[in-house]
């Protein structure tokens, strides 16, 4: 027998307040024309004045939990990826943690910025094939509008607000039948491209929150390569073909960085899930969002090859294969 994390449940919570970019050029020198050409992003969610990351993420782990028909005092184990806490401390997790009424096991926040999503379903799965854990709640949320620099056109047209969620479930199956469920994870990191993607702030940098400052040539630069050598990583390890691939959810951060990838991998465009169009780069959020979309509208299906890949800050990079 073998122990694998079977995905049961996906969530999503997008905060009301739509931006569209006709509304950002009343405060930047930018233009609709501009962001769409160059990010594919035509609108965004920005979370209300009075909306923290926590509420975004208890919005979506509660609509996860609530699909997979699991309680929260079944969880033992909740993770959520975030840049953009509540609060320096305590976690954000915790917080999340006594909104959603679990009472027992572990929370904590895992940080990587826009690969977040990806490092903590990885955690998580490690966790459950170790046998700690057996059900686990893996939120990516942010509030990525708070850290954002409105004055700075380059970085400020591109960002959005939001949450997405999965629940997460042992499952013992013999060794013949454990192509199911998460069947591998990489992840990647390298310090050295600290200052292409940043914020400029923080508790022992100057006691102010700072504002995101971006290298966005740079960057797009490296998310190319790095994505398309991290799908690879992830077929090599398992054997696998683009062809055997059903759905690519890669994180949404510029529609030419997911056509990009697409393109060095030959896989075909309409088997990649988009949202970057309406809600711009949710960070930690962007990949369990597209998923949830992409299994709620029906387009992901029971028995799928669903590849996730992310890139972000530190730069921290890495992928998920999942049989859903
Ligand atoms: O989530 C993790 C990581 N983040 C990313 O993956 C983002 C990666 N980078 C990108 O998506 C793209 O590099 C951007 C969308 C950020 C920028 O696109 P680009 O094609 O690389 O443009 P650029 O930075 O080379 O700028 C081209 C021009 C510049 O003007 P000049 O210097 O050529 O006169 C910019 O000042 O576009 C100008 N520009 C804008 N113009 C209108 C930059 N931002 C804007 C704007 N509106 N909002």
């Amino acid at each position: 027998m073998i122990r694998r994390s079977l995905i049961v449940g996906c969530g999503a919570y997008l905060p009301e307040r739509i931006v569209t970019n006709e509304e950002l050029v009343t405060r930047v020198d930018t233009s609709d024309e501009w962001i769409r050409e160059r990010t594919g992003i035509t609108q965004r969610h920005i979370a209300a004045d009075d909306q923290k990351t926590s509420d975004l993420a208890v919005m979506a782990g509660r609509d996860a939990l609530s699909r997979a028909g699991i309680s929260a005092e079944q969880l033992d184990l909740l993770i959520v990826a975030t840049a953009t806490p509540d609060n320096t401390f305590p976690s954000t997790a915790t917080k999340v943690q006594a909104q959603l009424g679990m009472t027992g096991g572990a929370a904590f926040d895992i940080q990587a910025v826009c690969s977040g999503f990806i490092f903590a379903l990885a955690t998580a799965d490690n966790f459950i094939r170790s046998g700690t854990v057996k059900t686990a709640l893996v939120i990516g949320a942010e509030t990525f509008s708070r850290i954002l620099d409105w004055n700075d056109r380059n970085t400020c047209v591109l960002f959005g607000d939001g949450a997405g969620a999965v629940v997460l479930k042992a499952a013992d199956m013999p060794n013949s039948t454990a192509e199911l469920g998460v069947l591998s994870t990489h992840l990647h990191s390298d310090g050295r491209y600290h200052d292409l993607l940043y914020v400029d702030g923080g508790p022992s940098s100057g006691q102010t929150v700072g504002h995101l400052r971006m290298e966005g040539k740079e960057v797009f630069r490296h998310a190319v390569v790095n994505l398309a050598k991290v799908v690879d990583e992830a077929l090599t390890a398992n054997n696998l073909t683009p062809k055997d691939i059903q759905w690519l959810v890669p994180h949404q951060a510029n529609r030419r960085i997911l056509e990009g990838t697409a393109r060095k991998l030959n896989f075909p465009l309409d088997q990649v899930v988009v949202t970057v169009d309406r809600h711009a780069n949710t960070s930690a959020a962007s990949v369990p969002l597209a998923l949830a979309e992409a299994v709620h509208d029906g387009r992901i299906k029971q028995g799928d090859l669903v590849l996730l890949e992310a890139m972000g800050g530190g730069f921290t990079w890495g992928s998920a294969l999942v049989r859903m």
